[in-house]
């Protein structure tokens, strides 16, 4: 029997939908899944690919049926599973075949994983797929690290499965061994970011305007014509169409609203704190989501204090929805901002060499974040020369400055009224704050430099001289 291209671990509802993207390009894959039953359902349900399918019993079948070097991806659940199954399917590959794990994996795990690996063991790829089952299945962003040798053998299959964006893949290496999870990290911090303001823009519709869901729908639906043109407004417009055919009740007003998080944002603030970048857009919105899962704790608050929206406070006239429209936009800058400063950063702590423009490209299409911004930010990065200093913030991007100068105001603006009308808006206000802070020339740090001298003899600069000093704080 003709030899697979390619070999995959794990058919759930990722794997399954990635194995036959991959078949249907004209590879040939072997599949294996642990639970046979699984192994059988996915078989039989695979139509006319069957042809290019190789169902394997064991992890052995699986190895022995593929092309050398081998490449295998996994997508199996995060964490220990991997770790587990990596070590059995070892035994099976050799020296210059490849392990790609797919999962949304700490980068962390994956520089380990990589570095326990012997002389004579496969390889290790760290590789971020974004899209959901819909984009596995049709095509997703794809962000890979490992060495420039797996890659090459790998890279025509992944460039035939990727979403594209007029006609260019959306995958690309990032750089060595944890750069593709790392990446994919921070995709998903900026998911949260994106996804908390969106929802926060919701709820100043709805509690400080009083718009029912399909009004609200209309709004976003308009938008999605404009600069925020993106996969998240035209979806946030779709499920707020959507009726419950139980109560005929809008489905989003029958949602409880306690969000989940498997970690991939809290790991994207984590990074941002460990290295010293702020991304207060990403930590609002994991805190958001932890706020919201405190069921209990809400609404005993609720019954002490009243709960403090001001319903129809705000007007939603034109004017107020344009504001939202522009307000929106200057948060979504200032969260991208944040998301690629840290990834300039983690660039150059751990010497990857992070694409920056790639990275803005490859998520033009396929991933959840996708839109026509990212053109943008792609241009704005890919415009400077290596000799050119590159563009750490892209508040500092000549094709953002216009943009954010003008927009910054309906955010200041927004804010103001949310606030006022007792609408919760973390992680718009952030955005705000931040702008505001780092455009300040003199901040109130000052302040805080006079206590820690004060209370611990830190000693602080002087704005008038150079060198290191205390204050007469009384002879303490
Ligand atoms: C993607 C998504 C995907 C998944 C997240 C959701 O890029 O395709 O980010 O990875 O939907 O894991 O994360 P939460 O469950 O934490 O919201």
């Amino acid at each position: 029997m003709q030899l697979a291209d390619i070999g995959m671990i794990g058919l759930g509802v990722m794997g399954s939908n990635l194995a036959l993207n991959i078949a249907e390009k004209g590879y040939r894959i072997a599949v294996y899944d642990r639970e046979p039953p699984v192994l059988e359902k996915f078989y039989a349900s695979s139509g006319a690919l069957q042809e290019r399918i190789i169902p394997c019993e064991t992890m052995e079948q699986l190895s022995r049926n593929i092309i050398r070097p081998r490449p295998v991806i996994m997508l199996i659940k995060a964490g220990a599973p991997v770790d587990a199954e990596m070590q059995k399917l070892k035994a099976f590959l050799d020296k210059g075949d490849i392990i790609i794990d797919s999962g949304n994996s700490d980068y962390r795990d994956t520089v380990r994983r990589l570095n326990a690996l012997g002389e004579n063991d496969p390889t290790f790829v760290g590789m971020g797929i974004s899209g959901g089952a819909e984009g596995a299945r049709n095509g997703p962003s794809m962000m890979v690290g490992g060495t420039v040798e797996a890659y090459r053998r790998i890279k025509p299959i992944l460039d035939a499965i990727a979403a594209r964006y007029k006609g260019e893949p959306c995958s690309a290496l990032m750089g060595p061994d944890g750069a593709g999870h790392f990446v994919k990290t921070i995709h998903n911090g900026i998911e949260y970011a994106d996804m908390q303001m969106i929802a926060e823009v919701y709820g100043i519709l709805r509690d400080a305007c009083g718009l029912p869901a399909a009004e609200i729908a209309s709004v976003f639906e308009k938008w999605n014509q404009g600069p925020l043109n993106s996969y998240l407004i035209e979806i946030t417009a779709k499920v707020l169409q959507a009726i419950d055919p139980e109560t005929g009740r809008p489905v989003p007003d029958i949602i409880l609203d306690a969000a989940g998080q498997k970690g991939t944002g809290r790991w994207a603030a984590i990074e941002s704190q460990i290295l010293g970048v702020p991304a207060t857009g990403i930590e609002a919105a994991v805190a958001a989501r932890s706020i919201s899962s405190a069921i209990e704790e809400r609404r005993q608050l609720a019954a002490i204090y009243g709960e403090p929206v001001r319903a129809g406070y705000v007007k939603a006239d034109q004017a107020f929805i344009e504001a939202l429209e522009q307000g929106l936009l200057a948060a979504k800058i200032a969260a991208y901002a944040q998301g690629f400063a840290v990834m300039a950063a983690a660039s150059k702590e751990h010497q990857w060499n992070l694409p920056l423009a790639t990275i803005a490209r490859i998520w033009r299409a396929g991933c959840i974040i996708r839109s026509q911004f990212l053109d943008e930010i792609g241009e704005a990065f890919a415009s400077h020369t290596a000799q050119e200093q590159a563009v750490e913030n892209l508040l500092l991007a000549p094709a953002f400055t216009a943009q954010m100068a003008r927009a910054s105001q309906s955010l200041r603006h927004i804010v103001a009224e949310a606030v006022a009308a007792g609408v919760p808006v973390p992680a718009l206000s952030s955005a705000i704050a931040y702008f505001d802070a780092l455009r300040q020339k003199r901040g109130s740090a000052n302040l805080i430099q006079a206590q820690r001298d004060f209370f611990g003899a830190h000693g602080f600069r002087r704005i008038d001289k150079t060198g290191d000093f205390h204050g007469p704080w009384g002879g303490l």
